[in-house]
């Protein structure tokens, strides 16, 4: 949350509440209802303190809080649009963000509605996959899954990097990772079995598997990327979609988070001298914890098929 939608709550709260106290206290007519909306002391002849609720008041103080719901909610959505963009390339696109693409509105948005379509299949594939694995062995190598759709202003930054023309056509020839989905999985072996699983799927094309889990990049990099092609029926059509799927562990997804912070948020010039390197060694401690992770789940998971007691 924004520190603006704090203060929406808050300016409501600051000025009609102590407002309102003030008249019960004063017992003095609200200048807006012409009553005191509510007695909250003794009465003055003795008797018990009674409750005065005025139907003006009411409709007032209801109205009142109403105007707030819905300014609050469209300075809330406006804020929301803000923030999602400003996340690592995982952000949703908006209505707002159409700009680079904006002659040709109705095409852009046919297009987004199939990458859209595309990240629903995959999820859905990958769910299935993961409550079947519940299912048979009763627990769940993927961790949780992300989807987005990238933003035009990301296509758009990302064709000029290509040195492709800024078109919807050169989007889809040139970019295949419009519509991404991030697979976070607890162990290194759950990465491959879930991949495995994709790459037996009839439907799903492997168009490109790049493994930065055995060949890092030059930073540390690591996961696994099937860019895949998958179909998307539509009500008179069938088009088959390109889309990314990142695959990683856990700590992989920590390692990549805070990489991209420093990358894309930091003013490269500014960074300290010896950061890059020092990011290197951290990927290189965080692959070396996954492998330990994953080499004493192995020797637990052996034990319980043994038999064996697991000893502490
Ligand atoms: P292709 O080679 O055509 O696949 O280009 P590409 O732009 O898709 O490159 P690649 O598949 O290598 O990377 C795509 C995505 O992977 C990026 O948008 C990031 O989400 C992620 N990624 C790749 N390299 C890094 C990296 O060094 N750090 C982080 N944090 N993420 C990376
Ligand atoms: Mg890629």
């Amino acid at each position: 949350m924004l520190p603006c939608q704090y203060l929406l709550y808050v300016i409501p709260v600051l000025w009609q509440v102590p407002l309102c106290l003030l008249c019960s206290f004063l017992r003095r007519p609200c200048a807006r209802t012409g009553a005191a909306p509510f007695c909250l002391f003794g009465n003055t002849d003795g008797s018990a303190p009674a409750v005065i609720l005025n139907t003006k008041f009411l409709r007032h103080m209801f109205l009142f809080v109403l105007k707030w719901q819905c300014a609050y909610r469209i300075a809330v959505s406006f804020c929301r649009e803000a923030d999602s963009d400003a996340k690592d390339g995982y952000a949703d696109m908006t209505a707002s963000s159409a700009l680079p693409f904006h002659e040709s509105p109705y095409r852009y948005f046919v297009m987004r509605n199939l990458y859209e379509s595309a990240v629903k299949q995959l999820v859905l594939k990958l769910e299935i996959l993961n409550s079947e694995f519940n299912t048979l062995y009763a627990r769940n190598p993927i961790h949780h899954i992300e989807s987005r759709v990238k933003s035009s202003e990301s296509i758009a930054a990302k064709l000029q990097r290509k040195g492709s023309p800024v078109t919807l056509e050169a989007a889809v020839r040139d970019i295949n990772d419009i519509a991404g989905v991030r697979v976070v999985c607890n162990y290194i072996d759950d990465v491959y079995r879930v991949a495995g699983m994709l790459e037996r799927q009839e439907d799903l094309e492997i168009v490109k598997r790049q493994d930065y889990i055995k060949t890092p990049n030059y930073n540390g990099y690591r996961s696994l990327h099937l860019d895949v092609r998958v179909p998307v029926y539509l009500s008179n059509r069938t088009e088959h979609v390109v889309a990314e799927i990142q695959i990683r562990t856990i700590a992989m997804d920590f390692w990549a988070s805070l990489e991209h912070d420093i990358h894309y948020k930091a003013d490269r010039a500014k960074l300290p001298a010896g950061i890059d390197e020092e990011m290197f060694a951290c990927a290189e401690k965080i692959a070396e914890i996954d492998r330990q992770m994953q080499d004493m789940y192995r020797r637990i998971a052996d034990a319980e098929a043994n038999g064996d007691a697991v000893k502490k």
